[in-house]
């Protein structure tokens, strides 16, 4: 990844963080943004170790179309050009629908959904324009297809974001050589959203209980995979999404 330029949205934590820093190790220049700053400069620091001019961060809300813009400028003002954009960033809660609240709903759409359009929309114009090459990667869930009983909001979000990377794939794959892929994650540790599914030891013990490989994936793996998806070994690669959940969505009567 020499020089690629990848812009990793939610990159301060989680499974953006192990994706800047696996991308870094491999010779890349990554933006990483995020709502809040101190959390930012951390993750620089632990993500570059005596590589901080390899790692730029940009504070900003993917909800808000000037950020979005804002990003794409800076990222060209620091580093000369976009290779990737990894739309990581996301926002979920645990709540069964009737008790979800109009506000909840539209918050979760408005980062999830709106927020992964801006930001391809505003890089992908970038590219366009610019007559360049590149390619978007998508982060999901299973229940973008499947059901997500008690995330409503986040399931309905990421089915829209699906749709969005299978339809870019055909109109900017076509046109411009633009690809779009996506990774589904299933549990993985170390990440916001294994901290919602192990909120309780019951929630634990059935969210294990439901992997057939018996254990939470690591964020190190999303990050292998993600970066195979965007190297010229997955060239061919466009409007797929790859599960990496231990076979658990499948697992539908556990024995
Ligand atoms: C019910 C809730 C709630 C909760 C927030 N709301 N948390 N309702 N249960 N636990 C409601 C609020 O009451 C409010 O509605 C509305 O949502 C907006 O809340 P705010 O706190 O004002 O929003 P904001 O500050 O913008 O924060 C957004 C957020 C927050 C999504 C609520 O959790 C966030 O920023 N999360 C970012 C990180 C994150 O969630 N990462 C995990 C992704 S994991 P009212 O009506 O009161 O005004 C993932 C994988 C799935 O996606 C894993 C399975 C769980």
């Amino acid at each position: 990844m020499k020089d690629e330029v990848v812009i990793i949205t939610g990159g301060s934590s989680g499974m953006g963080l192990y994706m800047a820093k696996r991308f870094v190790d491999e010779g890349a220049k990554v933006v990483i943004t995020g709502r809040n700053s101190e959390r930012l400069d951390k993750a620089r620091t632990q993500i570059a170790e005596g590589k901080k001019e390899n790692v730029f961060v940009i504070e900003m809300d993917v909800r808000k179309v000037d950020d979005v813009e804002k990003m794409v400028q800076q990222t060209v003002a620091k580093f000369g050009r976009i290779d990737h954009l990894v739309n990581n960033a996301a926002g979920n809660f645990i709540a069964p629908a009737e008790k979800l609240s109009p506000n909840g709903w539209s918050t979760v759409i408005d980062i999830v959904l709106n927020g992964t359009f801006y930001c391809s929309h505003a890089v992908g114009k970038y590219w366009i324009e610019n007559g360049q090459k590149g390619s978007i990667l998508n982060m999901v869930a299973t229940y973008a297809w499947n059901a997500g009983a008690g995330v409503i909001h986040s399931a309905s979000a990421k089915a829209g974001v699906l749709a969005m990377t299978r339809t870019l794939a055909v109109e900017w794959g076509s046109k411009y050589g633009i690809r779009a892929n996506a990774i589904a994650p299933g549990p993985i540790e170390r990440t916001g959203g294994a901290e919602k599914l192990f909120e309780s030891e019951s929630a634990a013990k059935r969210t294990l209980q439901s992997v057939p490989l018996g254990r939470l994936g690591t964020p190190e793996e999303i990050a292998g995979l993600a970066r195979f998806i965007l190297s010229e070994d997955a060239a061919y690669m466009n409007g797929e999404v790859v599960t990496l959940d231990g076979g658990q969505w499948l697992n539908q009567f556990p024995f």
